[in-house]
């Protein structure tokens, strides 16, 4: 019963084709038209694992060909000063896109920063006039991270059009918007979260599981309709094996799902990987849009 048989989704060879896919875009864009699209990247404060993010984000962004922009902030950075700054990028020509790193620190209201990102420049998709747009049906910048998962579902399956999927999780960040991109997809979605009942049993009624709740190895094998698709966008440091080492976990139950959902993702080298390399693609795309070009899906 634990022996793995489901095909592991390479997310990082994806997120690598993915990058590249848009480097080339990039490259197109500079030769026919002279224009290099520009992302900002704006952090406030010390959080390790943010720094991590940004000089990532930072590094990709120009391996891609765009420009970066980098502003760091002190932590104690006032709210009004933060948001001076936001409208400075939305004014300056050269920025294309704009991502605030989260979380901001708790002296400042986060949502207000988010709502006064022009939403042209949005590349988060945070801002309310793109969520709303992703659930009426417009051209919306989408989240990256839930992006991210819908691009390695459509290559993994094809069509989605009809399967059954649910979403453990119902944040603004992910559980939302992958909600509203499966619908999008002709999905029939369950949105599960902390209040669902029987959740292993909504489960096992999916083929496609999304779990997105922060639980580390929380959805296990026997939640999970043989051959069903299982993408985990959890990342929980948990003690590892040897004292004091720690090692990462998804929200699902990577050993036990595996033995008979028929394709997961790995935690880390699934999700993780794609949300940058689908941040490049938003930026791409807010810089297309900007400039009143077309723009074609880069895959
Ligand atoms: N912090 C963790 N993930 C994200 C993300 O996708 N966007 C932003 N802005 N902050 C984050």
């Amino acid at each position: 019963m634990t022996e793995q048989t489901a095909k592991i989704i390479d997310g990082k060879a994806t997120a690598a084709a993915l990058r590249e896919a848009v480097a080339a875009r990039v490259a197109a864009l500079k030769e026919r038209h002279g224009i290099t699209p520009g992302l900002a990247v704006v952090l406030v404060g010390e959080d390790p694992a943010s720094q991590v993010y940004v000089r990532n984000k930072n590094e990709q962004t120009k391996q891609a060909g765009m420009r970066s922009f980098e502003h760091r902030l002190p932590a104690d950075t006032p709210e009004a000063a933060l948001l001076t700054l936001v409208s400075a990028l939305n004014a300056d020509p050269a920025v294309n896109g704009i991502l605030v790193q989260l979380p901001l620190p708790k002296h400042i209201d986060s949502q207000k920063v988010l709502d006064a990102i022009d939403p042209a420049k949005d590349v988060d998709g945070f801002h309310p006039m793109n969520a709303g747009r992703l659930a009426t049906g417009g051209n919306a910048l989408v989240p990256c991270t839930p992006l991210g998962c819908l691009i390695l579902l459509k290559r993994e399956l094809g069509a989605l059009a009809g399967r059954k999927a649910i979403v453990i999780g119902r944040s603004n960040i992910v559980g939302k918007p992958m909600a509203q991109l499966l619908l999008r997809e002709s999905c029939t979605v369950v949105l599960a979260h902390s209040k669902t009942r029987d959740l292993p049993g909504e489960c096992r009624q999916a083929d496609i599981v999304v779990a997105a709740v922060g639980q580390p190895e929380l959805v296990k094998g026997d939640w999970i309709k043989p051959g069903a698709t299982v993408i985990d966008v959890g990342i929980n440091r948990v003690p590892g094996a040897e004292p004091g080492k720690t090692r990462l976990v998804g929200d699902a139950d990577f050993k036990s799902c595996a033995a008979v959902a028929g394709a997961i993702t790995p935690v880390p080298g699934g999700v993780g990987p794609m949300t940058i390399a689908v941040l490049l693609r938003n930026a791409l795309e807010a810089c297309c849009r900007q400039h009143g070009l077309p723009f074609e899906e880069v895959f």
